[in-house]
């Protein structure tokens, strides 16, 4: 096992244009690390630069304490899984996952032991006399991933491995990987744009943008503490709204109504900008008519005409354009296809209670919840609202648990009996 500690890693193709622009990345030794982003932010081009399919233009790159700059693929030790991941189709599952010990001259015996060891991990020793063609999708998927993990690697590189897959196998395999990860404590580094995967797998998530990276962080922090607008719209689905808003002394007009701050911190934050971007997830609005007298008085109410419910069973969407200037539309407009989101920009989605009696066509009034609401700058798009204590906070709560899951793994690990020789 090893960290890999990229610093400000260049990657230019052809063209001159930075696929992966001065990315600076530690991943910690046993750490899941995630890269997500939209499609063509550089993603696989950073992970193949891990593996060694990819010349680094500039910057260095280190697994464990060795520069690998111009270490050969081979000799990295690494493990990479594809999108397309490829079975030999005229070998067993048992051959195939073999496969990698056979290139490197493993002795039967081992080869043998290790096949079935990998083979129980991922629940395939039934499987292992067959042929890839007579085989589930989930089950190919698991021997591609046997292959990567049968070799005793440094880490292990997986490239939207699930991306084939159905939903409801997507959503096994997702437990899978995870257990499986956390079972053998290495090193991986996990490209994926969903965001299912994005919040639920890794220790911490590294968002790109245009081969920039964006924010490091556990799932919570991206989600609560985003540092800037690309952040705030990736994390979350559906994104979170953001509504033009002139600030006038604790108040901010917005297409749906005033807000007031009752935080002196946020409206401090403001400073003497004319217009801010609020930032206010779908789920922090609620039907008012449902919400409590006291819990009224501690957010903001703002009426609203909704265009189309959706009812989910669990969650009630309810959608609200609203008019927005001509120069903020485009702005919006601009990071939604940025984002490759499908969600109108000048049109906000409430997520609320599914008793709600809110139809479409219907006047409301929707509550906010003004304590959670994010400001950015309309320009730069940095977050004006980030509490770096919180951040601390979430960052110190989330080590405590990956220690803990950790120990609790280690734990469990020793309490395996030892297999009996004979
Ligand atoms: N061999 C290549 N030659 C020239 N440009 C390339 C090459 N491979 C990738 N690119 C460009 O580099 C950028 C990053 O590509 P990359 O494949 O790393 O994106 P990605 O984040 O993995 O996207 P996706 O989610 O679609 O897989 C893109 O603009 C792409 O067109
Ligand atoms: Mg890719």
């Amino acid at each position: 096992m090893a960290a890999i500690t990229m610093s400000d890693i260049v990657k230019r193709y052809g063209d001159g244009f930075p696929a992966v622009n001065r990315v600076s990345l530690d991943v910690q030794d046993g750490e899941f690390m995630i890269l997500v982003g939209p499609s063509g932010c550089g993603k696989s081009t950073l992970l193949r630069m891990i593996v060694g399919l990819e010349d680094i233009t500039s910057g260095e790159m280190r697994i464990g304490d060795r520069i690998v700059n111009t270490v050969a693929p081979r000799q990295r030790n690494l493990s990479m899984v594809f999108q397309n991941y490829a079975l030999y189709p005229h070998l067993t599952v048992f051959e195939n996952i073999a496969f990698p010990l056979r290139l490197a001259k493993v002795p039967g015996d081992e080869v043998d032991r290790r096949v079935r060891d990998t083979a129980a991990l991922l629940e395939l020793t039934e499987h292992l006399d067959r042929k890839p063609a007579h085989l589930s999708g989930g089950q190919r998927q698991r021997v591609a991933m046997g292959r990567a993990i049968v070799r005793q690697a440094d880490a292990f590189l997986f490239d939207e491995p699930l991306s084939n897959l159905d939903a409801k196998l997507r959503g096994q395999m997702r437990t899978e990987i995870s257990r499986l990860q956390r079972r053998l404590g290495v090193t991986t580094v996990y490209v994926t744009h969903d965001q299912t995967e994005a919040m639920t797998l890794g220790d911490r998530v590294a968002v790109l943008r245009k081969g920039e990276l964006q924010q490091v962080g556990s799932p919570r922090e991206l989600y609560e503490q985003p540092e800037n607008l690309f952040v705030a719209g990736f994390i979350g689905s559906p994104s979170m709204n953001f509504l033009p808003a002139t600030p006038s002394g604790t108040e901010l007009r917005t297409p749906l109504g005033t807000l007031r701050l009752d935080d002196q911190r946020k409206v401090d934050a403001i400073g003497d900008r004319r217009i801010v971007l609020v930032g206010i997830r779908p789920a922090d609005f609620e039907d008012a008519s449902l919400v409590s007298h006291g819990k009224r008085a501690r957010g903001a109410v703002v009426r609203a005409r909704v265009d189309v419910t959706e009812w989910l069973g669990n969650e009630l969407y309810a959608y609200v354009p609203y008019e927005a200037p001509e120069d903020v539309a485009m702005r919006l407009r601009d990071l939604s296809r940025e984002l490759d989101s499908d969600q109108l920009r000048t049109q906000a989605v409430v997520a609320l209670d599914p008793s709600s009696r809110i139809h479409a066509g219907d006047d409301v009034e929707l509550w906010v919840n003004t304590a959670r609401l994010h400001l950015f700058d309309p320009s730069s798009g940095l977050n004006l609202t980030r509490d770096e204590d919180a951040v601390a906070a979430l960052a110190a709560q989330s080590d405590a648990s990956r220690e803990a899951q950790r120990a609790a793994q280690r734990t469990e690990t020793q309490e395996v009996p030892p297999i009996d020789p004979d």
